[in-house]
Parts: structure tokens; sequence; C-alpha cells
């Protein structure tokens, strides 16, 4: 298959490649679009058969959920089951102040959303996203769109229509291309269905934001049942990542990259006659020692949290890109503002830290 990349114009509503996409979603196809987190697949989520192609390009597990975007909050209404006023007026609630925005609600489903897009569960994930191509495409198919990120499952989420297509060229008919996106980190995922209000993946909207607005206490993950996307493995660099815990002193900082490299030269000997250069690993963070290592490959200086977000996952396949030994990565510092980059970090290193 032929993957077209074709750039959005600052009218999206009038916009031919918008048009063109809205098609191929009428038709049952599958499109990559821009939103405000992260690049999404989308697919007509009221569509069983659309939302198929959606796991066969991305090769996702059957059993993981896809979150269905509107372009409006009134939308809610037909994907919630019917007589769950609670979630509804919780709903209402988050989006008065918080959408449009990288906050997605899992409410109770209603039947016919809930054939297509939940997989066994009995509730739905809604977002409504802010970016006006997301909203100007959803909102001229005319329907709710299914969509996951638009990466091969378990690689980094994609923040450029070349991401995209480096993952799914080939098999995705067309990537609309509004350049970087602004967050960067998947949105926040929001279990509004049961008893309590439950944070089953932290992002750009915070626990204390979304307290504050529902009035009652966000528990976290740990505390309850996991999203089902979190049991596969995630955001995962083709090279090994470390972290590096915060309180860690130069001293044996340098000593255990030291032990690393001499790993990886050693592996390196086994693997190849060629003849012996010294290994080099990637960086991602702030601390001279190893920003200017002579043996390290960096990245532009990623100086506030929401740089750090934003290029995350472009820096990871940057940096895999170059074939690096290993990466190494700063751990992000604890809080409610950073909790979405540090899950992320600590996925992508499958909780690997230096040592
Ligand atoms: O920012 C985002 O949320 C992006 C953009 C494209 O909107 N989408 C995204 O989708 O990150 P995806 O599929 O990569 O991640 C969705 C997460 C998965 O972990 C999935 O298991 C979870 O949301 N999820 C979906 N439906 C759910 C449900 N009914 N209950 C609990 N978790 C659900
Ligand atoms: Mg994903």
């Amino acid at each position: 298959m032929q993957t077209s990349i074709l750039k959005v114009g600052p009218a999206p509503m009038e916009d031919e490649a918008v048009g063109r996409a809205a098609e191929l979603l009428r038709g049952g196809q599958v499109v990559a679009f821009p939103t405000e987190t992260v690049y999404g697949l989308a697919a007509d989520a009221t569509s069983r058969s659309a939302v198929e192609k959606i796991y066969r390009a991305k090769q996702r597990p059957a059993d993981n959920p896809l979150i269905v975007h509107i372009a409006e909050a009134e939308q809610l209404g037909e994907l919630v089951e019917e007589g769950a006023e609670r979630a509804l007026s919780r709903a209402r609630r988050l989006a008065d102040s918080l959408w449009p925005g990288p906050l997605t609600l899992v409410v109770p489903a209603g039947p016919e959303i809930r054939r297509s897009c939940c997989r066994g569960l009995d509730t739905v994930a809604v977002r409504l996203p802010d970016h006006p191509v997301a909203r100007a495409l959803i909102a001229r198919a005319g329907r709710p769109l299914a969509a996951p990120s638009a990466n091969l499952s378990g690689r980094p989420s994609p923040t450029t229509a070349a991401h995209v297509a480096h993952d799914l060229g080939g098999r995705i008919p067309l990537i609309l291309d509004a350049g970087p996106c602004r967050v960067g980190l998947e949105s926040t995922v929001l279990d509004i269905s049961g008893e309590t209000v439950i944070l089953l993946r932290p992002g750009a909207v915070s626990a204390p934001q979304i307290a504050r607005v529902v009035g009652e206490r966000v528990e976290s993950e740990g505390q309850a049942r996991r999203s089902p996307g979190t049991r596969h493995g995630h955001y995962r660099p083709l090279s090994p990542l470390y972290l590096i815990p915060s309180g860690l002193d130069d001293a044996s900082l340098k000593e255990a990259l030291s032990r690393r490299l001499q790993k990886a030269a050693r592996a390196r000997a086994v693997d190849s006659d060629e003849e012996e250069t010294a290994p080099r690993f990637g960086y991602l963070g702030e601390r001279s020692l190893l920003r200017f290592h002579a043996q390290a490959l960096t990245l532009p200086d990623r100086p506030t949290l929401a740089e750090r977000a934003r290029h995350l996952y472009a820096d990871l396949r940057a940096l895999d890109a170059l074939k690096p030994a290993f990466i190494l990565a700063d751990e992000a510092s604890p809080g409610p503002s950073s909790a979405a980059l540090r899950d992320r970090l600590s996925r992508a290193a499958k909780g690997s830290i230096l040592e």
C-alpha cells in the first residue's frame, strides 16, 4: 500500500487534505492525524470492520481497548450507557473546565460503542482533543473516531508525521501532517465509571487539577485496577535504556558508567571482528559529566519539564537511529506535574536504573 503524507493548511475545516481523510474514514479506512498530545491512527468508531484495521496496522494486542475521539462535548451522551448519571455528571464538570484537552474519561459504555471499541470491557474511554485538525477531521467525518497512538505497538508514540511514516509507512493510506505535537505525551486517562475517581494513566492534566474540578479524591492506578494497556510493553526504544536516579553523585555515576561501557565493549568484541572502537551511549539529561563525555551522543538541551515531555519520544527515536550501545536518561523529579514524564521514562526503561 502506498502511504500519502499530506500537509494541512491553516483552515482545516476547508482543507482539501482533511476532506480526503474524512472521505477515507467514511469509507471504512484508517488515517493518521495530529492531536495536541501525539499523532493518532483513526477509524470510524461505529464500524467494527474499520476498527479492526487499526489493530492490524499497529499490530496492537486484541485485548487493548481504544479511545473514542469526539469534536463536541455533547457527543459524549451518544456513547455513555443510559442511566449512568453519576459518571455523566462528573464528565460534564470535567468537560466544562478541561476539554478540549489532554484528558480521557472512562465512562460506562452504551451497547453500540461497546461492540466496536471496548474489547470486552463495559466502559469506554472518550476524549475531546485540543487540536484544530483533529476536531475538523472528526467533524467532517461526521462520526466519533477510535484512535490509539499511531505507532507500531510497543514503540514510542509518534509526535511528528515522519515518526508515523517510519512505523506505519506502507501499512496505511494517509497521514495528515500538521507539524510536531505541542504536548508530546499521551493524555491523562481517568476512570470516572465507578465508586471512586481513578487515575489510570498520568498525562498533562494532573491529579490535583482533576480533584479541584470534581471535588473528589483522585486515587492512583496502583491503589486500584489498572488500564488494560499498561499490561503490555510500552514506549520502548530499541537500545536498552537506563534511568539515572536524581540522587546519584558524580563519583558513583562515573563508576557506574564505566562499568556499563566496559560491558558494552566486551559484548561488541564477542559480536564482531571489526576493529575495536569505543562504544557510544545516548544521553537525555542535564548532567555536564555526561553531556560533555567523549563517548556520549547528545541532543539539544531540554531545560524545562514541558520541553522534556514534548521531545521525549522524538529524542528516543533520534538516539535510537544513531545505534548507541545503550541510552541513559535523567529520572524526572517526583511531583504531580512530572508524573507523566516519570511514568513514560520508567516504562521505556522497563524499570532499569543505572547502578
Ligand atoms: O493522547 C492520547 O490519549 C492519544 C491520542 C491519539 O489521543 N491516544 C492514545 O491511545 O494514547 P492509546 O491507545 O495509545 O492509549 C490508550 C490507553 C491504553 O492504555 C488503553 O488500555 C486505555 O487507554 N483504555 C482505553 N479504553 C479503556 C477503558 N475502557 N478502560 C480503561 N482503559 C482504557
Ligand atoms: Mg499508545
